[in-house]
């Protein structure tokens, strides 16, 4: 499916009903990483996940992509699907950048946050030069190349070796990235700010979700974000790196459950929300 926005096209899946949960896709991915996420979570909300601009089947525009562009876009999105109550954004990775952009400039929409596989401070110098180095590399020796320099990292260890299937299966996803949307992205996240002042804004309670294994997204960025967010739970998946909701697709499905559980227990969504079936 497509919804016209800001001038372009955007591609997006949707399944349930109730209480709207956005899936924001990381790099150089797009939205069909949330499919365990639309067939296990229809039960209990609106499970929506677009692809970002320039990605799967929302059209490219020029860029940089800035994030604050990606969560303008989100926005636009929501008011094309008339979604005016507070909805859940759960976000990985790159995802997760574009949902605290989206939290800086929208806040009033966001009942909930969800923040996997994710961090929130600016790129240091060598993060910039490391941005720069894969904008040549991707100009270079194109996206294959950039794809088998990330693919064994996507995955913990155990992932990569066992399950040859669900690796070959992302290997067609990150192929399918074309190479301006790379390097738009990697110059959109060269330049993306520090959120942790956005952090220190949230009141509703955070869920970070994180796999042990993780070789992208080392620990320590979660202790930086919890240390900067007033109400944040954590949740390790285990046997699990990067993409945790492919390769754990059960248990992170859960802890979005629970969180979903604990949000009404607040009373963070309306009686009208609640307990619909998709
Ligand atoms: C992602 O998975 O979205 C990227 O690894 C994020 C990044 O490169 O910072």
């Amino acid at each position: 499916m497509q919804v016209e926005i800001n001038n372009f096209k955007m591609g997006y899946e949707e399944a349930g009903a109730g209480i709207p949960i956005v899936f924001i896709h990381g790099y150089p991915l797009d939205r069909r990483i949330w499919q365990p996420q639309l067939a296990g979570l229809a039960g209990v909300g609106h499970v929506l996940a677009p692809d970002l601009r320039g990605h799967g089947e929302s059209d490219g525009m020029s860029g940089p992509y800035w994030m604050d562009t990606f969560a303008d876009d989100l926005d636009a999105f929501l008011d094309e699907k008339e979604i005016d109550t507070p909805a859940i954004f759960c976000g990985l990775s790159m995802g997760g950048y574009v949902a605290m952009s989206f939290y800086r400039d929208h806040a009033p929409r966001v009942g909930g946050l969800v923040f996997a596989a994710t961090r929130a401070n600016a790129e240091d110098a060598g993060g910039r030069e490391k941005r720069n180095q894969a904008i040549e590399r991707a100009q270079k020796d194109g996206v294959g190349a950039i794809v088998e320099d990330m693919l064994p990292k996507m995955f913990s260890p155990r992932t990569y070796d066992e399950r040859g299937d669900l690796v070959d299966w992302v290997r067609t996803v990150m192929l399918s990235t074309p190479l301006d949307t790379m390097v738009n992205d990697l110059a959109g996240m060269r330049e993306r700010p520090d959120s942790f002042a956005t952090l220190e804004q949230i009141e509703i309670p955070v869920l970070i979700l994180h796999g042990e294994d993780d070789q992208i997204m080392p620990r320590s960025v979660i202790d930086e974000m919890q240390e900067h967010i007033r109400h944040a739970r954590v949740e390790l998946i285990p046997d699990a790196g990067h993409l945790l909701n492919l390769e754990q697709p059960e248990a992170f499905n859960q802890a979005i459950r629970d969180y979903i559980e604990e949000l009404r227990s607040l009373g963070i969504f309306g009686q009208d929300l609640e307990g619909q079936e998709g």
